[in-house]
């Protein structure tokens, strides 16, 4: 670890052993799982929200108290709205969201057709200019992350299970080089703080292993839902290196790697973080 990084005292999982996440009380969890075979540094692979607060693990349990669940709201709004010159909405192809059920579990996959591993946000974006005669939105804009939410809250509870072979095997392996890749003024990678220093204290902040099946988060500190893409800028920017855009071809590669540490693991996106 580079000297800049003061690591506190080790804080004690124990706390938050037993702690189960019920939301609604009828989707239960898996907030720990086995690590995956592709996965070497850890033997365990623990949900972010096994990290947070009381209180803020508190507020995933019931929708009510989501205030991530106002803005998968909006995008349900959005999913009926006919937009682009075709005179379709989403639901003109796709029923309604819970139609959807299944697909956030296994994004990003690999796209036949278009030759590339694609992200949810990619594959609503082709949706939209190809299918509907629209503008494409912000990677990591308000709508968009919207909208992903919604698609990823009706598969909730399901197991994440993305595929890490086939033809998305390269894309995989770019991924974990960058993840274990040291970068920046401080010479870190994604696993010096993941997984080598989840459950320990980084300034206030208590670390987690830095899985992905929570997002969108609604974040405290911003009070809106959160994209992957810029939970990473954010992450690389902390280690003062050069940062990758959103909807990049590496952070795409992070992702579908980053998913795949967090296979058996149940989708919990909009998970509510600090
Ligand atoms: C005119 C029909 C049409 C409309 C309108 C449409 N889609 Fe699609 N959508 C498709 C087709 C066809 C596919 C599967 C082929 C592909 O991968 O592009 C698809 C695939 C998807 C998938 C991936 C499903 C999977 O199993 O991998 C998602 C997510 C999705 N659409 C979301 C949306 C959203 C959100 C909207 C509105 C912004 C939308 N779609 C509008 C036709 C449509
Ligand atoms: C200097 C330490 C540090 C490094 C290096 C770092 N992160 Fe983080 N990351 C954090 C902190 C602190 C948080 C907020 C607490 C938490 O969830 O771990 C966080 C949160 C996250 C989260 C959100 C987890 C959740 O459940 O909401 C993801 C995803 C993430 N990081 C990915 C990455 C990726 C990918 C890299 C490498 C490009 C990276 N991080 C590098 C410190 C770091």
């Amino acid at each position: 670890m580079g000297a800049a990084l003061t690591v506190g005292a080790v804080l004690p999982l124990a706390a938050d052993e037993d702690a189960q996440l019920v939301v609604n009380g009828e989707i239960e969890m898996v907030t720990r799982a086995e690590a995956p075979p592709h996965v070497d540094g850890i033997r365990e692979v623990i949900s972010g929200w096994v990290f947070r607060s009381d209180e803020t693990q508190a507020l995933q349990m019931d929708d009510f108290d989501n205030p991530g669940m106002i803005f998968v709201d909006q995008a349900r709004d959005m999913f009926g709205t006919v937009i682009g010159s075709e005179d379709k909405s989403c639901a003109s192809c796709h029923e309604n969201p819970e139609a959807l059920r299944g697909v956030r579990a296994v994004y990003p996959k690999w796209d036949q057709a278009a030759g590339e591993v694609q992200t949810l946000e990619m594959q609503v974006n082709e949706c939209l200019t190809q299918q509907m005669g629209a503008d494409p939105l912000g990677y990591t804009s308000g709508d968009m992350t919207n909208m992903v939410a919604l698609i990823s809250s009706v598969s909730r509870g399901m197991p994440v299970d993305v595929a890490v072979d086939g033809p998305a095997q390269s894309t995989w392996e770019m991924g974990e080089e960058l993840y274990y890749t040291r970068t920046g003024q401080l010479e870190l990678s994604c696993a010096s703080c993941h997984e080598q220093n989840y459950g320990n204290m980084i300034r206030a902040d208590h670390l987690s292993q830095g899985h992905i099946n929570g997002f969108p988060t609604y974040r405290l500190k911003n009070a809106k839902l959160n994209a992957v893409h810029a939970r990473f800028k954010g992450c690389v920017r902390d280690t003062r290196a050069e940062t990758f855009a959103p909807g990049s071809p590496e952070f795409v590669a992070l992702e579908l790697y980053l998913a795949s540490r967090g296979n058996g693991l149940s989708v919990e996106g909009p998970s509510v973080r600090n």
